[in-house]
Parts: structure tokens; C-alpha cells; sequence
């Protein structure tokens, strides 16, 4: 390539990474609020995950979560941001059809999360290795919409042609990428990295996290547990 080449080159990608960049800051702060307990509040317990609908590890590191976040109720909030990781094929398509449920129907975000942890071995690896983008799309609009509905088959399709789905990915990508996130699971609680967050955390590992912070039976087990965190 000659001098004038590369340079026309450089320009090009400077403008590409302008016309990337007018979508941050966000409109919105990225992330999905479970059950709408809102993470604004500085009285409960702030847990954020960082998934990829389309990891085996994160699937496995749900469920436990999940049921302490059911024993703690409103004393702990739980946000999920996505982050669609290049070795897990499909993960941005997976990751779009989220945003754009939560965009039509925030309460079958987690639902459809869930189907994803649950039925994700269909969407990557071997089983789609010849598969096109179209065809890939067009597979988990069908899945999505069995899932949320079929009344929203239409808009769950248009969704994946609106350059808005696609923003907000990238968006939630990005503010992974800005919290120092690059596998999943990946959890923070109350603003502080989980060290060894890459081992699934069971419900005990979760208790023990959690209950010293909330100041529940105040024992020297619990104080080492606390430890645990600085
Ligand atoms: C939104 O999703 C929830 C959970 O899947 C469902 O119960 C509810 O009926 C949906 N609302 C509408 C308007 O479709
Ligand atoms: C993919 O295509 C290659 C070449 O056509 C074929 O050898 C292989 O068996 C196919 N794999 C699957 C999973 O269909
Ligand atoms: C996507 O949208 C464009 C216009 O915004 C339209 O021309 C095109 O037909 C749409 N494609 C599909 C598959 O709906
Ligand atoms: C939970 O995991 C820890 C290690 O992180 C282990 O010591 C403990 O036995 C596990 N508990 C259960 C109930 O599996």
C-alpha cells in the first residue's frame, strides 16, 4: 500500500472511531435491573454481574446468585450488564436480542436471560460453526419471541434492523471494557471486584460474602469472611 494509502486508511479508521464514540456517554446508565430493586439506594447491598448469555460458566453461576438474592429480598440490589465475549460465538446477537426485549418488555429481560443460560449450547461452537449471520438471526429472533411471546415475533425482528439494539451492545460492551471486565462471570459488590469471581460462587460462598455486610450474626467466621473482600 503506498503512503497516501495508509494514510487515507488512518483517516478513515479516526473517523469510524469519531462515529463510534457519539454514543458515549449513554442515554441511559447500561445494565438490567432485577426486579426492579434499584441500585440507586445507598442502603442495600449493590451486586453487579458481568455476563455472557452464551457462557457456560455464567449459566452456572446463576442460579446460586439467584437464590441469595431471593433470601436477601430488598436489603440487595442486582444490576447485570452484559459483556459479549469475541471467543463466544453468536454472544452479540444473543446479547442484542436482550436489549431489545428489555426495550419492549423489561419484565422478560431475566426470563430470556434465563432460556439463554438454559438452552445456550444450541447457539455457539460446533453446532453453528457453517450456520450464516442471517440465518443465526433469524434462529434466535424465533427463539426470542417463543419465549417473550409471539406477539412480539414483528417487532423482536425489526429490532435486530434498528442500529439502536446494536448501540446499546456495544454500549454495554464498552462500560465492561471501562470497569476492567474481560471474562464472564465477573461480579462487583458495592462497587469493589469479587477476587476469584472466576470459580462459580455457590449459595454459601454468596451467604458468606453477603452477611457480614449487612451485619448479620456477628461472629469471627463472619469477620474472616469479610477478609475475604479486602
Ligand atoms: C411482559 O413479560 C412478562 C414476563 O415474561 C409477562 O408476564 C407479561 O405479560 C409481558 N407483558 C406484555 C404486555 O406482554
Ligand atoms: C461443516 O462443513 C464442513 C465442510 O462442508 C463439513 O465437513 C462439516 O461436517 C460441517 N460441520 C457441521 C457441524 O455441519
Ligand atoms: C431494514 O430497514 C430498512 C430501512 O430502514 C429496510 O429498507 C429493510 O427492508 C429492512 N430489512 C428488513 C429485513 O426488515
Ligand atoms: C461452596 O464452595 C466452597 C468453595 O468456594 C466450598 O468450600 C463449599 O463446600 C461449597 N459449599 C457447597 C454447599 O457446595
Amino acid at each position: 500500500m503506498s503512503g497516501k494509502g495508509i494514510l487515507s486508511v488512518l483517516i478513515l479508521l479516526a473517523l469510524q472511531s469519531l462515529v463510534g464514540g457519539d454514543y458515549i456517554p449513554p442515554k441511559k446508565y447500561d445494565g438490567f435491573v432485577y426486579k426492579n430493586r434499584h441500585h440507586l439506594s445507598y442502603d442495600t447491598i449493590q451486586i453487579e454481574a458481568f455476563y455472557d448469555p452464551l457462557c457456560p460458566d455464567s449459566a452456572d453461576s446463576w442460579p446460586p446468585l439467584k437464590k441469595a438474592l431471593h433470601h436477601y429480598s430488598s436489603r440487595v440490589s442486582f444490576v447485570v450488564h452484559l459483556l459479549p465475549l469475541p471467543y463466544h460465538d453468536n454472544a452479540f446477537v444473543a446479547s442484542r436480542a436482550l436489549h431489545i426485549v428489555n426495550s419492549l418488555n423489561r419484565t422478560a429481560t431475566f426470563p430470556l436471560l434465563e432460556a439463554f443460560f438454559k438452552y445456550q449450547a444450541a447457539f455457539f461452537g460446533a453446532p453453528t460453526r457453517n450456520l450464516s449471520r442471517a440465518f443465526i438471526v433469524d434462529e434466535i429472533v424465533k427463539f426470542t419471541s417463543a419465549i417473550v411471546g409471539n406477539s412480539y415475533h414483528t417487532s423482536i425482528k425489526n429490532g435486530f434492523n434498528d442500529t439502536n439494539s446494536d448501540h446499546l451492545t456495544r454500549i454495554s460492551f464498552k462500560y465492561a471494557a471501562s470497569r476492567g471486565v474481560s471474562g464472564t462471570p465477573f461480579f462487583y459488590v458495592n462497587g469493589f471486584a469479587l477476587p476469584d469471581a472466576g470459580n462459580a460462587l455457590n449459595y454459601s460462598d454468596w451467604r458468606s460474602i453477603i452477611d457480614p455486610l449487612i451485619g448479620a450474626k456477628k461472629s469471627t467466621k463472619n469477620e474472616e469472611s469479610l477478609h475475604y473482600l479486602l
